[in-house]
């Protein structure tokens, strides 16, 4: 992200005032907050929340990978991500989704991807997270963006509404930063066991998401399944196989897992085809909606 465009979109995160840029680091203009730099990035958590990510969600329960020291989680998550079968399949129109969303925008359009995580729609396209990754331009939680109001076109939030403490707080900052009539793209989970990262909060129907953003003030244009029935059952299907044959031991169910994983994966691929069933949002494994801020 050019350093231009940080300076005109990023705001501090505690009192929204101009940022006066350092190098890297930064002090608010307004509340003279300061905020540090963590592996090459700006670190924009409000004062009250400064600090490391973990304080703030301290009711995660810690996973192996919380375990290792701070330089060695990024690379272990790598690899990770590489040995172990993911049990979510999105067809090839699911995949295409996000990507159409940022096309349809324009390229001169402004777009923050909330929570990106280790994805990267484009260079108009400004990534945070709580959590550093190598495309993620600047830590910041969702519940207090670090951006200015009324200044994005476009917002992504892809399977991150249920790792946030406080959902309606993030849809606000949404509504906040989106300019007039600017979109949201929305993806949440239907049916997934418990995926903490850091925490994991809630699911919703697809009738659930529309409705929580009709109510905070958004417009739904469109909504649907993001990931099907497919994936649900794999996802849910190797757990419960694990857990029935695992005597109540918490090793070996956790063992077993590398071989249900195994022999559930083939049966996410069905959701090529059965995303797009009529009554896929029965038992979706995600679903998604676009939703538009109010024009005034
Ligand atoms: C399941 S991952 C999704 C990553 C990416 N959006 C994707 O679709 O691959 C959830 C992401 O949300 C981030 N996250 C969790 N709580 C957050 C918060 N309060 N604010 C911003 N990001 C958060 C996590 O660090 C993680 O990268
Ligand atoms: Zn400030």
């Amino acid at each position: 992200m050019q350093a231009e465009l940080r300076e005109t979109l990023l705001v501090c995160p505690s009192c929204r005032a101009d940022l006066e840029w350092r190098g890297l680091s930064t002090v608010c203009e307004g509340c003279a907050a300061e905020y540090g730099v963590s592996s090459e990035v700006p670190v924009l958590f409000p004062v009250s929340t400064d600090g490391a990510p973990e304080e703030v969600f301290d009711d995660a329960p810690p996973s192996a990978l919380d375990r290792l020291p701070q330089s060695l989680r990024g690379p272990a998550q790598a690899v990770r991500h590489r040995l172990q079968p993911t049990l979510v399949h999105q067809s090839g129109h699911g995949r295409r989704r996000i990507g159409e969303f940022v096309a349809g925008l324009g390229p001169d359009a402004s777009i923050v991807n909330i929570g990106a995580g280790r994805t990267d729609y484009g260079p108009n396209v400004l990534n945070l997270d709580v959590f550093p990754a190598p495309s993620v331009h600047a830590l910041a939680t969702s519940e207090l963006l670090p951006l200015r109001s009324g200044s994005f076109d476009g917002v992504i939030l892809e399977a991150v509404l249920e790792h946030v403490r406080d959902a309606d707080a993030t849809l606000e900052e949404i509504r906040r930063v989106l300019v007039p009539g600017g979109v949201a793209l929305i993806d949440v989970p239907f049916l997934q066991p418990y995926h903490p990262s850091p925490g994991d909060y809630r699911r919703y129907t697809e009738q659930g998401l529309r409705t929580r953003l009709e109510q905070l003030g958004f417009s739904v244009v469109e909504s649907g399944v993001s990931v099907g029935p497919a994936s649900a059952f794999a996802w849910i299907g190797s757990h419960f196989l694990a857990m029935l044959v695992s005597g109540r031991s918490n090793r070996i169910y956790r063992a077993a897992r590398i071989i249900t994983d195994l022999l559930f994966v083939p049966f996410k691929f069905a959701d090529e085809w059965l995303d797009r069933h009529p009554d896929a949002t029965l038992i979706a494994s995600g679903v998604w909606a676009t939703a538009r801020a109010p024009e005034d």
